[in-house]
């Protein structure tokens, strides 16, 4: 039946897949605290023109993939396409402006009306970060640093960083200008996209993928010979930073990044090793983002990163901590295992009981489940005070007092 299948670009997550996701969180989530962030949760949806002001009407974003829908009041709201314009309404919702310098972290779904592909889904996941009050060109470092970070953690090898100054709002108008006087020229050979954007945003035309517009290219302005002093000071800033802190990098100056909040520093970690969808985590700063909104002029810079996109590079197998598993042999011993297990769990251990079959049934579940001990309670031991514990791995068992069965599981299972 087709109406079982999952929505086309919608996954489900479980088993390993959900392993190796909360995985990449968790590890996120312990980075990003070593840089003293807090965490934020905005809700998956928003009012529609949350992101249609602030990502850019000629963005692809707002152009084609918003899933945007009226609610039963009316209202126009769009199911979030990225984090950024939601935590900005949120900064300015909570009148978070008291508590800057922010470190936040994020993470959830996003939904992009896209072509799925290897790497590119229509519901995925992002986590990320937004440093918001600061406009030293330390905090830009300090994320592009955090995300390194985060890579190496998870033990992805392959990527380059890439890293470029879009300049602030003057320096890119007069690029632009530049850029578009030049491009006119040769607008009958540019690709059909590439036509359209010149009118309405002819940055993106440097990341063309087209051969003839990149050909083109060759001859076009600089976008690092129309930054003015302020712009350029701000981005020898960043690479000397960078220099210091020995993270490897190199400048693209066709990287513009295709929303329309940023300004000053763009960057993208990349990979050889997706394919088309080589943009791992990407990010830069939004100085003007929070004030377009109607908030107070609030600098920030941030990223996020797919979540899924990092699954495909992280080659690790996540084990999940093996249960012990408990049999109950006789009526009575039904009843006390019941309980015998809600005590062991308080004392955080992992403890699994299958609810019907004789032994040899139940014990052929603990092995299924991975099990790494069953714990034996048969009601003639049970009213000696006493269990039989059996390692399933190598079939040794031993007798042992109930009461000391905790403590003896705990020393057992602490590296498991
Ligand atoms: P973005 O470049 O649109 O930036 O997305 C960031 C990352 O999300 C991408 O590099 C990619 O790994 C992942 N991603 C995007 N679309 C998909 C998709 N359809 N399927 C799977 N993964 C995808 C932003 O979203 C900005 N909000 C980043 C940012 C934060 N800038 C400043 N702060």
């Amino acid at each position: 039946m087709s109406s079982l299948k999952p929505v086309r670009g919608t996954h489900d997550l479980w088993g390993e897949d959900i392993l190796k996701h909360l995985h990449i969180v968790q590890t996120a989530r312990r980075v990003s605290l070593s840089y003293a962030c807090q965490e934020i949760a905005t809700p998956v949806f928003e009012f529609t023109h949350v992101f249609s002001r602030t990502l850019g009407d000629a963005s692809d974003i707002v152009n084609k993939e918003m899933y945007t829908f009226p609610d039963k009041g009316h209202d126009e709201l769009t199911l979030r396409p990225e984090g950024t314009a939601g935590i900005a309404r949120a900064f300015i919702s909570n009148g978070l402006a008291q508590h800057i310098p922010l470190k936040l972290f994020y993470q959830g779904p996003m939904f992009r009306y896209e072509r799925p592909q290897k790497g590119r889904q229509r519901q995925f996941h992002q986590l990320g970060v937004e440093f918001i009050g600061t406009a030293s060109s330390v905090a830009d470092v300090e994320v592009i640093s955090l995300a390194e970070t985060l890579l190496k953690e998870l033990k992805i090898k392959n990527y380059q960083l890439e890293v470029n100054s879009i300049g602030d709002k003057e320096s890119r108008q007069i690029f632009r200008d530049k850029l578009v006087g030049y491009l006119e020229k040769y607008k009958a050979d540019l690709s059909e996209d590439s036509q359209l954007r010149l009118n309405v945003n002819p940055m993106r035309i440097l990341d063309s993928k087209n051969q003839k517009d990149q050909e083109i290219l060759l001859g076009a302005p600089k976008l690092s010979e129309s930054l003015n002093v302020e712009s350029k000071k701000f981005f020898d800033e960043i690479i000397e930073h960078l220099e210091a802190l020995k993270i490897s990098y190199s400048v693209n100056e066709k990287l513009v990044r295709g929303l329309d909040y940023y300004c000053h520093c763009v960057f993208e970690f990349k990979t050889s090793d997706l394919g088309a969808q080589d943009a791992i985590l990407a990010g830069g700063r939004y100085d003007g983002l929070i004030e377009l909104m109607g908030g107070p002029h609030t600098p920030a810079v941030g990223f996020a990163a797919g979540i899924e996109r990092l699954a495909l590079l992280h080659n690790e197998k996540i084990e999940s901590p093996r249960p012990t598993h408990l049999i109950p042999l006789g009526e009575s011993a039904e009843k006390a295992c019941v309980e015998l297990c809600h005590q062991l769990r308080q004392q955080g251990l992992h403890i699994d009981m299958s609810y019907s079959g004789n032994m040899s049934k139940r014990m052929k579940k603990a092995n299924k489940a991975n099990a790494k001990f069953a714990v034996v309670v048969g009601d003639d031991e049970l009213q000696k005070g006493e269990v039989t514990l059996k390692d399933l791995d190598n079939g040794q068992q031993q007798s042992l007092s109930i009461v000391d069965l905790p403590k003896k599981l705990q020393t057992l299972t602490s590296n498991n």
